[in-house]
């Protein structure tokens, strides 16, 4: 049970909460962009800092893009560990003309506040340095181990994070992982994932002639390199929207009859849905609801696509050359490299002499799938109530989180606790990010009940 005390103390103290949230929020740590690579640093450290002021041990380990943090609380033996995971990097704030405020100067408007990075997760991860300090400052000391783990390179797929784990092992070790960085099932629904997807982001680099060719002197007599990336993407679906990559279902796990239910009675509003993303109409694979296809089925989709002239007006040519990012979210027991490779073979064999095309992987990561009915989830469960006041629902996400995977296999880690704090309609990696300043509050009670409840329920 998380003591009144402590309660009161993150109720009332709120507003500084957010201010220093603002801080945060305000470096522009965007982990694609090489030029923001001081920003990253300057982010870890930040996170570093206010963990040292705690009494934490650890370092900014510098990797061959951007730093991890590592840090951990002064030893109590015999207390269960509690190893916690966020990121400080952020996505490109891109398109700016769509951000009512600058995406790094936060603002605060009817509750929310709005910037880059605000739920997507330097708010979501801030809140259990929020409850740490509170703790510490009414009782003085912990009643659990805690292990901080705060990564600058998840937007960019995590690739230093791997040999890390490996690297620090022992220093890892804890009886469950505690990660926010989802959301809640809808507005006022918390929620504990249990499941994520994978993904495999490839891209596709077709070449044809050496250079962009006259339209009228040479079409007809040879491959257009815009027209074969066309009729390549144009094959990877099916007329019903399934993926027609040879082998891409070999390894889906079936939704299990109860997942079904339980998502098929999930307080899940289709219209606002509709409303908030803008368009008229959903669609998906043929015989799946919206909730099961965007979490527990896998997908195919065109991220972006290139070739030739799209500037005003005409050029009449033939593009030397074309390309394509192309993104599978995969769901257990898919394997990305497997994946990778199927669609690869398919690809390759779709392209025509004349043409040459090249594929890399850009991003990789597993797809997940968490046990229940672990005591670590049920402590998670008692702490959720603490915090917003009413039971969560279980739920699987569309997105990855790289580290999860990782975790799994390298820290043979099952209690692993899927915490998201945020909305739906946080508009994460869109214009306009926020989270709900109540959302904020109540994780943040929400993480601290969970450091009592753990140290209460030995696993
Ligand atoms: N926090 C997200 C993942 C997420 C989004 C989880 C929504 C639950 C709900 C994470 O920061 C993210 O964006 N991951 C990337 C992974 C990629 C860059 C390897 C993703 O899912 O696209
Ligand atoms: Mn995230
Ligand atoms: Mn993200």
């Amino acid at each position: 049970m998380l003591p009144d005390r402590i309660s009161s103390f993150i109720n009332e103290h709120i507003e500084t909460f957010t201010a220093e949230l603002s801080q945060l929020l305000e470096i522009p740590s965007i982990s694609t962009l090489s030029e923001h690579a001081p920003d990253v640093l300057r982010a870890a450290e930040w996170v570093f800092e206010r963990l040292k002021k705690c009494g934490f041990t650890g370092k900014v380990y510098p990797t061959e893009r951007h730093p991890i943090v590592l840090a951990r609380s002064p030893e109590i033996p015999g207390a269960p560990v509690l190893l916690v995971y966020g990121h400080y990097d952020v996505q490109p704030p891109d398109p700016l003309d769509e951000w009512q405020t600058p995406p790094f100067s936060p603002d605060i408007r009817d509750g929310f506040i709005y910037a880059r990075g605000a739920s997507d997760d330097k708010g979501q991860f801030l809140t259990y340095i929020k409850a740490i300090e509170s703790v510490l400052e009414v009782e003085g000391k912990l009643p659990i181990n805690l292990i901080i783990l705060g990564e600058g390179e998840e937007e960019i797929g995590s690739p230093s994070l791997e040999t890390f784990l490996i690297a620090h092992h022992s220093e890892l070790l804890a009886d469950a992982v505690a990660i926010s960085d989802g959301s809640q099932l809808a507005p006022g629904i918390p929620a504990i994932t249990y499941g994520l997807r994978g993904l495999s982001y490839l891209q596709l680099d077709l070449k044809g002639p050496r250079f962009d060719l006259h339209s009228g002197m040479y079409g007809g007599i040879l491959h257009n390199p815009a027209q074969v990336l066309a009729d390549i993407l144009q094959k990877l679906k099916n007329p019903d929207g399934t993926v027609a990559v040879p082998g891409f279902y070999d390894d889906v796990l079936p939704l299990e009859q109860w997942e079904r239910e339980e998502m098929a009675s999930a307080p899940f509003d289709i219209e606002a849905l509709k409303n908030y993303v803008g368009v008229s109409e959903l669609t998906g694979e043929p015989g799946y609801s919206v909730l099961e296809r965007n979490s527990a089925r896998p997908t195919l989709d065109i991220n972006g696509l290139w070739g030739g002239f799209s500037g005003e007006g005409a050029k009449t040519i033939i593009p030397a050359k074309a390309g394509a990012k192309v993104s599978m979210r995969l769901v257990p027991n898919q394997v990305p490299g497997k994946i990778e490779e199927l669609f690869t073979r398919f690809v390759t064999s779709l392209c025509p002499a004349g043409v040459s095309l090249s594929i890399t992987g850009v991003h990789h990561a597993g797809p997940v799938l968490v046990k229940r009915n672990t005591p670590s989830m049920l402590a998670a469960e008692r702490a959720i109530e603490a915090g917003f006041g009413k039971k969560p629902r279980f739920k699987r996400e569309g997105g990855s989180i790289p580290v999860v995977n990782m975790i799994e296999k390298h820290l043979d880690q099952k209690n692993i606790l899927l915490l998201g704090w945020g909305n739906p309609d946080d508009g994460v990696h869109s214009p306009n990010e926020r989270l709900s300043l109540a959302d904020f509050r109540r994780g943040i009670l929400s993480a601290a009940a969970l450091f009592y409840e753990m140290a209460a329920s030995r696993r």
